[in-house]
Parts: structure tokens; C-alpha cells; sequence
């Protein structure tokens, strides 16, 4: 019996085959653009997500019985508005959750609705990424456009839409819209009503491991499935990845360094910190979590090596970088604004503190250490709130450099977990599936049988000390920086 996850990323479609015991049979990936049609903005097109997946689930279940394949189980970037008219049509790209265009409306709702309302009906403020202030940008600026949303979906869903016919989500990626009452788990009246839409447009909720549908049969045949195979609801990316790492009930903590970067902390009971500074979301176990969220992680790394380096050799950049917490160099990872915790979209890239003896590693080093110290910001709200954690895992593109597992380890002064599978969001959806199809009684049952922990990267007190004493210094950055950003 197998089971096939779906990690609708931002950079590209990642899929995988896992049996019933948890082991990855098979992988593949595929890629597509994203535009960035002005500073800022960001987009993609939802035939590109599609094309990508049908591709991929040809070439992953090729030379495979597809009778053995029981469900399906999406992750996603989550926050991306995609709208579709009465006839199916995508009516425009989809506004990316790293989209940083609509400033005036998340102003409005923050400061005119307010945040104490907001946090009342939704549990959280608006971030410039979150879908409600898309829909309201829309309404303002492509009057027509909006007048034909017949659905509105978030991008893993628009892929179950098409595989099943099904208009659903699930409470994690629910969440990240703004219309959704978290702690309720059902969709507010209120917040519907401020964003002008109604309750037809949105999709109805599904826990993220309940069956929503079986895939079209005419597309089964296509993409070599057999008939009656599941689709469960799925997750944003970020819960998928914590299902995939084990990061489900209590007392634990998940850093992903994907393109975005996240800090992920579960809990049984909806809780939320007095500001809104971290997202108070659904998890895909049917509980809540805590997350921060920085807009760019792994792709300062690639913006870094790629566009200002010209090199695609990560790992040699990276050799012999040794003189952790010695640097004098620092860097605000803000290459597409940042939400948490500042909630700027104006914010952008800074390198700090160069010498004439500055060299290209010191720069190498700052850009992963100021990726680390954007996550501590997080962090440091965590603990404010009395969460105490002793570990966290790591997992995306980031947490395959051996350098910047140690740098994280250090700057978060915590135990830094490898797990034997990278795969978090895909991983994470397959396993969702298999909990869908019956084979395990619940997610949390799931995890303590598949995850396995390869290796532990322990802090160095002394390097965790000079880190302590630069990361005090990285935080009085951003606020002297703040108002030179809004005149760029
Ligand atoms: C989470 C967020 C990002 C995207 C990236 O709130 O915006 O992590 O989900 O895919």
C-alpha cells in the first residue's frame, strides 16, 4: 500500500511515493517560474502548479502497480490567493504569500478594523501576505477581476480542486487567510463581511487528514492511478512539515529553511501572544501552533550564491567558515520585506559592518547567521509567552548545510534534530493520507512510528555566549533602519 505526498512549493512541486511503514520508495520534482511583475510583488500561475503536478505524479507512479496506491495528501505554500470565475477559469496569477503589495490594505485592517478586533475574530492581525488584504487590494485596483471571483482557493487546495472537484481546505492553511475564526475552526461571519465576501466563494473545511474525495477517474487514468484513490485534505507547507518532522502535542519546536524560514511550536490549546507577533494557526493534528514566519531564509542563500556570487557550488562557499560568533559582520535577511515580527513589508536586505578585511566568507557567514537571528526574533516572543523548549528539528533546503545547522544550534542556544527523511511538507501530506485511508488511528500515531532523529547538533555554551552578546546587537539594526527603508 502506498501513499503519495504533494509539497506545492514556491521554487517547485516536490512529490514522493512512502509505504505503509513510513519509507520513501521514490521522489520527484519539478520546477516552474515565479514572477516579480514589481519590487515586491510576487506571483505564479496556477496552470504552471498544475502542469508541474500532473508531470510529476506521471513520472513518480511510472513502473508502479497502481492498485497499490491508496491516497493523497497535499502541503503547500499557503497565504497565495488564487481566484477562479464560474466557469473554472483562473481569473488572474496568483498573489503570493512573499507578496508584499497591499501595505494600504493591511494598514486598514490593522489600524481601521483594528488589531483587538482582528485578533478577536480570526486570532491574528493582517501580514501584507495574507489573503484577506489580497482580496481587498483586488477590489480596489481590478474592479472587474473582482467582480467575477466566483471561488476563492489557496494554491494546494486549487490542486485538489482539479484532481477531485472538490472546493475544500483544511484548518492550518484556513488559518493564514484571515477569514478563518482559528480557535472556532470554522470561517468568521465578521471577517467575511469586512473583505465584502460571502460564505459561497470560500471552500468548505476539512480536518487535514479527512478524505475530502477520490481523484476524477478521466485524470486517474492520465496520471496512472487507479480508481477510487483517496485525497485528503492536507496543510499549508509549514504544518505539513511539522506532521513530516514529528512536530505534533506538546513541548516541541520546528525551524524550516525553505524559501521562507519558519519556527513552528505546537500545542493542544489555541494560544496567542499579546501583540499578534506570531501566527495563533490550526495544526493538521487538529490542535494549534505558534509560528514565526521570516519571508526569506533559503533564498538569501541562493540569492547570495547564485545571483551575487555567480557560483552554484554551495558547499565549497561554506568550507572552512570556523570563526562562529566572531564575525563583525551582519545581515538583515529582509530581500522581500518581513513579517515576523516586524510586519513590514518596506523593509529589504541590509549588509552591516564591513572592513577593508571583510572577506567573501565573513559575507557568506553574516547572510546565514542574520537568517538565524530573524528566526531568534521569533523565538524570543516564543519564550516570552513561558514556552519552553530544550530541542527543535530542522528541516527544508536550509538544513542540509552542516554550517548552518551549527549556527542555528548556537544562536538559539538549543539542540538542533536531523531527521533521516528531508522531505518535511511532502512527507508530511503522505502521512496525512495514510491516516486518511485508516492506516493509522491519528497523526500524533503516525509520527512516533515513522520519524526518525539521525543526528543531534548540540549548542557550544562558549559560542552560544558570543552569540547571545551579536544577536543583541543584530535586533538594534532594523529599528534605527526602519524609516530609511519607507523613503527606498
Ligand atoms: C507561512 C508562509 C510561508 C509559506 C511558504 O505563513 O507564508 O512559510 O507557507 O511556502
Amino acid at each position: 500500500m502506498y501513499f503519495i505526498g504533494i509539497d506545492l512549493g514556491t521554487s517547485a512541486v516536490k512529490l514522493l511515493l512512502m509505504d505503509r511503514e513510513g519509507s520513501i520508495k521514490k521522489s520527484v520534482s519539478k520546477e516552474y517560474p515565479i514572477d516579480f511583475p514589481n519590487p515586491g510583488w510576487s506571483e505564479q500561475n496556477p496552470e504552471d502548479w498544475y502542469r508541474g503536478t500532473a508531470e510529476g505524479l506521471k513520472e513518480l507512479t511510472h513502473g508502479i502497480d497502481k492498485d497499490e496506491i491508496a491516497g493523497i495528501g497535499l502541503g503547500g505554500q499557503m497565504h497565495g490567493l488564487v481566484v477562479l470565475d464560474k466557469d473554472d477559469r483562473v481569473i488572474r496569477p496568483a498573489i503570493l504569500w512573499n507578496d508584499g503589495r497591499t501595505g494600504v490594505e493591511t494598514d486598514y485592517l490593522n489600524e481601521r478594523i483594528g488589531q483587538e478586533k482582528l485578533s478577536e475574530y480570526a486570532g491574528n492581525i493582517a501580514f501584507a501576505g495574507f489573503t484577506a488584504p489580497k482580496i481587498l487590494w483586488m477590489r480596489e485596483h481590478e474592479p472587474e477581476n473582482y467582480k467575477r471571483i466566483d471561488k476563492i482557493m489557496l494554491p494546494k487546495d486549487y490542486i485538489a480542486y482539479r484532481l477531485t472537484g472538490v472546493h475544500c481546505t483544511d484548518p492550518s492553511d484556513a488559518s493564514g487567510t484571515l477569514f478563518f475564526d482559528v480557535k472556532k475552526r470554522t470561517w468568521s461571519e465578521e471577517m467575511m463581511e469586512i473583505c465584502g465576501i460571502a460564505r459561497e466563494q470560500l471552500p468548505d473545511i476539512y480536518e487535514s487528514y479527512e478524505v475530502v474525495g477520490t481523484v476524477k477517474e478521466n485524470i486517474a487514468g492520465e496520471l496512472g492511478l487507479g480508481k477510487d484513490v483517496k485525497v485528503v485534505a492536507g496543510a499549508g507547507d509549514n504544518a505539513a512539515a511539522a506532521v513530516g518532522t514529528g512536530t505534533v502535542g506538546e513541548g516541541k519546536c520546528n525551524v524550516s529553511l525553505g524559501t521562507s524560514g519558519t519556527i513552528f511550536i505546537p500545542s493542544r490549546e489555541f494560544r496567542v501572544d499579546e501583540n499578534n507577533t506570531l501566527h495563533a494557526f490550526a495544526h493538521a493534528d487538529g490542535n494549534y501552533h505558534l509560528m514565526g514566519v521570516i519571508l526569506s531564509a533559503a533564498s538569501c542563500n541562493k540569492w547570495w550564491m547564485e545571483d551575487i556570487l555567480d557560483t552554484e557550488d554551495f558547499a565549497s562557499e561554506q568550507d572552512g567558515i570556523d570563526n562562529l560568533g566572531e564575525n563583525r559582520v551582519y545581515f538583515l535577511p529582509y530581500l522581500m520585506g518581513e513579517r515576523s515580527p516586524h510586519n513590514d513589508p518596506n523593509a529589504r536586505g541590509t549588509f552591516i559592518g564591513m572592513t577593508l578585511e571583510t572577506s567573501r566568507k565573513d559575507m557568506t557567514l553574516a547572510m546565514m547567521e542574520g537568517v538565524a537571528f530573524a528566526i531568534r526574533d521569533s523565538y524570543e516572543v516564543a519564550k516570552s509567552l513561558g514556552i519552553k523548549v530544550e530541542r527543535t528539528k530542522m528541516c527544508g533546503g536550509g538544513a542540509k548545510s552542516p554550517l548552518w545547522r551549527k549556527i542555528l544550534a548556537n544562536v538559539l542556544n538549543l539542540k538542533v534534530d536531523i531527521l533521516a527523511a528531508e522531505e518535511g511538507p511532502a512527507l508530511g501530506g503522505a502521512m496525512l493520507a495514510a491516516v486518511g485511508c485508516g492506516e493509522y488511528s491519528s497523526v500524533e500515531e503516525i509520527t512516533e512510528k515513522v520519524v526518525e532523529t539521525v543526528l543531534t547538533v548540540e549548542p557550544d555554551p562558549g559560542i552560544a555566549a558570543l552569540y547571545d552578546k551579536r544577536y543583541k546587537v543584530y535586533r538594534s539594526i532594523y529599528p534605527r533602519l526602519k524609516d530609511v527603508f519607507k523613503k527606498m
